[in-house]
């Protein structure tokens, strides 16, 4: 593994390694253990979008690992004012030993892996994201004990989350179940992928969906650089949204997970966020772990 920019790029192995060192990582943090397996080592940060987890987590990580972050953003770098990516990584490639990029297009991240030499992370495109994945399904085998069978349910849009979690769910052995308008499923060769395990299914029926599921996942109804389609989204997207009614076709046990930020009133209500805040908030922590998994994973010579 060289680089983490989709998870299908990775085998169950690699991604089952990673979640083994994550809780690894957790067990020494949890009891002061030092592990500075990045001494020296020093990460760029690019991010193209907002962020409260992905930039926090990674920056604290790196620090914990004995490392440096340097957060990058693309209203202060040349990329900003127009000058290739191309370019850009051949410059940061011999400053940096690592590069964790937030931006829009898939394809900038493939090309930043492409034209550089070091280890380039992908920290949330429109198409996926790995790291938030990585850490969801560590939440979940701490508190299910292990992934095998279990059953994911994804309420909403076909998005970044929906395209990660059926990636991430099939690779390390669940049932994925996402219930999403017909206009906005997820992306096509995913699907034809998922498809062929025989371990997807996609429905507009979220009930059907819901039904004895192990863990009920949602995201917004808008993402990070669709406004503009506010409206139109609150319009298809209405009745997607994770109630008490749509719980109680879950397994009496089922978690709820949520990337955040959330949205109250649109993908889940209030009553049900609060009532698996613990799951939530301690899947927010894991992104803490897991990615410090990916980082020594690529970092560490
Ligand atoms: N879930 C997630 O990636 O959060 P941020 O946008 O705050 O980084
Ligand atoms: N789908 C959301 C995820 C945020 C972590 C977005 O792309 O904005």
């Amino acid at each position: 593994m060289k680089h983490l920019l989709k998870l299908s790029d990775l085998t169950s192995e690699e991604i089952f390694g990673i979640l083994n060192l994550a809780d690894q990582l957790k067990y020494e943090r949890k009891n002061n253990i030092r592990h500075h397996y990045l001494e020296g080592k020093t990460l760029g940060m690019i991010f193209q979008k907002s962020s409260t987890r992905t930039r926090v987590s990674f920056e604290v990580g790196m620090n914990e690992l004995g490392g440096y972050a340097l957060f990058l953003s693309d209203r202060d770098l040349q990329i900003g004012r127009g000058e290739p990516i191309k370019d850009t990584v051949r410059v940061l490639s011999r400053y940096l030993d690592g590069i964790m990029i937030r931006t829009f297009a898939q394809q900038d991240v493939e090309d930043l892996a492409r034209y550089g030499s070091i280890p380039i992370i992908n920290g949330l495109t429109d198409y996926c994201h790995p790291c938030q994945v990585l850490a969801d399904l560590m939440t979940i085998r701490e508190y299910k004990g292990s992934l095998k069978g279990l059953k994911l349910c994804f309420v909403g849009d076909g998005n970044n989350m929906a395209n990660s979690l059926i990636v991430g769910g099939i690779k390390t052995g669940m049932e994925v179940a996402v219930a999403c308008p017909l206009e906005y499923q997820p992306d096509e060769k995913i699907v034809a992928w998922a498809r062929e395990t025989g371990k997807l299914t996609i429905t507009a029926d979220i009930r059907s969906a819901a039904e004895g599921a192990d863990v009920l996942y949602t995201d917004v109804w808008a993402s990070m650089g669709q406004e503009a389609e506010k409206a139109e989204r609150e319009k298809a997207f209405r009745g997607y949204c994770i109630d008490t009614e749509l719980m109680s076709l879950a397994k009496p046990d089922a978690m709820v997970l949520h990337c955040l930020p959330a949205h109250r009133g649109e993908e889940i209500t209030d009553e049900i966020f609060e009532a698996h805040a613990d799951d939530i908030f301690d899947e927010a922590e894991n992104r803490l772990h897991a990615q410090k998994a990916v980082l020594v994973k690529l970092l560490k010579r």
